[in-house]
Formats: structure tokens, C-alpha cells, sequence
């Protein structure tokens, strides 16, 4: 049964897994190579505690209870030495993802099972470099992971049926709705949202329409709570154009070509809201209130 949890990583993702897991009774170390890193995840994790009091999901002796679940650490192979599980949640890069699995596989015990929380990189590739290529898996959480109710499971090649069921149950009992794919570039929830975003972008560049049509047709029209432009820039326009080079190195498929607006856009430093400015400008007003590029202002 797994009791502890180690989550590998404290950016954006890893201070939310170790929310979900700590607030639903896993005790959890969450490992960085950042010690300031792990001090900002903690706070974060307390505020992001306060604004679910505040809506009232839940209360602050739940809080209390789930911040002393929590650990921090900074050396690796201490902060998973009792793990049944681990949460892989580094940076996307597939050399550090390679090295940490490779580490992690000398120090966990033959029946931990590692997760990778990885967009994009392949499971299978990841399990290679291990020595028990079965007990690794992809478990996919979505940004921010207290509030999206998705993990897209991600069975590797060697991914063995045990190892899949539990997975399974653990997302189930972190309140989650699990959803089990194949390791194929981009697995579903990139596979598809990416070509729409790429997709956005070409109609933009070929001057079908501008940035507020195209997004405003996918609102109203499709019931997106965004735009495909606009989650492009929350995402990364960098983030968006490396998965779209997953899938098209992975497919071989031209239809996966990124749009040369994006090369454009990514090459000049305008990557969506971390860097101020993309498909919106942020730069002003910050990201809680944007207004059209001035680039692609209509007149
Ligand atoms: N941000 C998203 O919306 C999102 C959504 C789903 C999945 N993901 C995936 O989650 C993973 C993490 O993304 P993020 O946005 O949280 O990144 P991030 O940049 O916010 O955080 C990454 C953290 O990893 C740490 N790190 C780097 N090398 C390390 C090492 N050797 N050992 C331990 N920690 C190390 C960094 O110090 C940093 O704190 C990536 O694989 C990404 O593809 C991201």
C-alpha cells in the first residue's frame, strides 16, 4: 500500500502534486536541487491552501493537518528513501529526466514505483535507463493540479497491469478522474490540444482572422473557457513549440509542422506570460489582465 509519496521537482507542478497528496493523508517529501525553490513551494502551497478555505472546500485544521504531512530535501536519494512512490516533476528536458530516473532506479526499493508527471517525453524512453522498465509509469497531472480534476495515465511498452491498477486507484483516491493511454508522441491531451493550438496560430499568420476573432469563435462557439491563443501564451510559446516538435520528430508527420509565426515568436523572446508578451500583452497590467499584442493590432 502506498503511504509515502516523494515528488521530484518543486516548480509549478510539484508543489501542486504534493498539495493533492498531502491534503488526502500521503506523508510526502518534495525534493528540489533548489533550496529556495522548496521554500517558495511551501508557501505557495499554504496560500494556495487559504484560497480553498476561503471557497470554503476546505478548512484550516485540513490545512494544518496536510502542511505537516509535508518535507522538504534537497539531496535525492535521502528524499526517496522510504517512497512506495515517486512523482517525477523536473524540468522538461530529456537528458535531466534520464539522469534523475537513472539515479532514482539505483536507490528505490524493486517495488517503488516512478511516475514521471513529463508532457511530453516518451515513458518508454525514460524506463529504458532503469532497471525495472515495468514499474514505471506516466502519471500526467494538469496545471493547477488542486483544481483539474484530470491524470492522464501513461503505460510505457514494459508498463506492467499492477502497476497501471494502482496508479489508477492512487488518482481515484486523490479525488481525480484517471484516464489510461498508450506512450505515443504527445499521448492524447497534447496529441490533440497542440495541432488546435499550431492550428490557431497558422490562421492568425495567414490572416484569416485576428487574435480576439480567433479566440472569441472558440470561446463562444466551442465553449472553451479559453481561447487557443491565449492558453498558448499561459502554457509557454516555448513549451508549445518544443511538444510540437515531439510530435512531429515522433510522427514523421508534416501535419505536425509548427507554424513559422511560432519559430518567429519563440526565436524573439516572446513567449506568452512569463516573458510579458505573446499572442497578448502582459506586460502593463500582469497576467490577470491582457490586451491584444500591439503587433497584431487590427486597425
Ligand atoms: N507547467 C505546466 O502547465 C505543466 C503541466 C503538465 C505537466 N508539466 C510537466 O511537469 C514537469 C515540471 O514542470 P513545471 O512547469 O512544474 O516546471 P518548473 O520549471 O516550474 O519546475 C521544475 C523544478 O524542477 C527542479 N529541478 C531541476 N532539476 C532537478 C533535479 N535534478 N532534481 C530535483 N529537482 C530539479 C527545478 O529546480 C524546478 O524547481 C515537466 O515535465 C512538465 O512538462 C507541466
Amino acid at each position: 500500500m502506498i503511504q509515502n509519496v516523494a515528488v521530484i521537482g518543486a516548480g509549478t507542478m510539484g508543489n501542486g502534486i504534493a498539495h493533492v497528496f498531502a491534503q488526502n493523508g500521503f506523508k510526502v517529501t518534495l525534493v528540489d536541487v533548489n533550496a529556495a525553490q522548496l521554500e517558495k513551494a511551501l508557501q505557495t502551497i499554504g496560500k494556495n491552501f487559504d484560497r480553498q478555505i476561503a471557497k470554503g472546500v476546505t478548512t484550516e485544521e485540513q490545512k494544518k493537518s496536510a502542511l505537516a504531512n509535508i518535507q522538504s530535501q534537497t539531496d535525492l536519494p535521502k528524499g526517496v528513501k522510504d517512497a512506495q512512490l515517486v512523482v517525477e516533476a523536473a524540468t522538461e528536458n530529456l537528458d535531466l529526466k534520464l539522469r534523475i530516473f537513472k539515479q532514482l532506479s539505483e536507490v528505490v526499493a524493486d517495488s517503488t514505483i516512478l511516475a514521471s508527471n513529463t508532457s511530453s517525453i516518451s515513458i518508454t524512453k525514460i524506463a529504458s535507463v532503469t532497471k525495472k522498465p515495468d514499474m514505471v509509469i506516466g502519471m500526467h497531472f494538469m496545471n493547477p493540479v488542486p483544481v483539474m480534476k484530470l491524470v492522464e495515465i501513461i503505460n510505457g511498452y514494459a508498463t506492467k497491469n499492477d502497476v497501471t491498477n494502482t496508479i489508477v486507484n492512487l488518482a481515484r483516491q486523490l479525488g481525480k478522474i484517471p484516464c489510461v493511454v498508450n506512450d505515443y508522441p504527445g499521448f492524447i491531451a497534447n496529441r490533440i490540444l497542440m495541432p488546435m493550438i499550431n492550428e490557431a496560430i497558422y490562421s492568425l499568420y495567414e490572416g484569416v482572422a485576428g487574435v480576439e476573432e480567433i479566440d472569441t469563435v472558440m470561446k463562444l462557439g466551442m465553449a472553451h473557457p479559453m481561447g487557443p491563443l491565449q492558453l498558448a501564451d499561459f502554457i509557454g510559446l516555448d513549451v508549445c513549440l518544443s511538444i510540437l516538435n515531439v510530435l512531429h520528430d515522433g510522427f514523421g508527420n508534416p501535419k505536425y509542422a509548427p507554424c513559422p509565426l511560432l519559430v518567429n515568436m519563440v526565436t524573439a523572446g516572446k513567449l506568452g506570460v512569463k516573458s510579458g508578451e505573446g499572442f497578448y500583452s502582459y506586460a502593463v497590467t500582469g497576467s490577470k489582465e491582457w490586451v491584444v499584442s500591439e503587433r497584431f493590432k487590427r486597425s
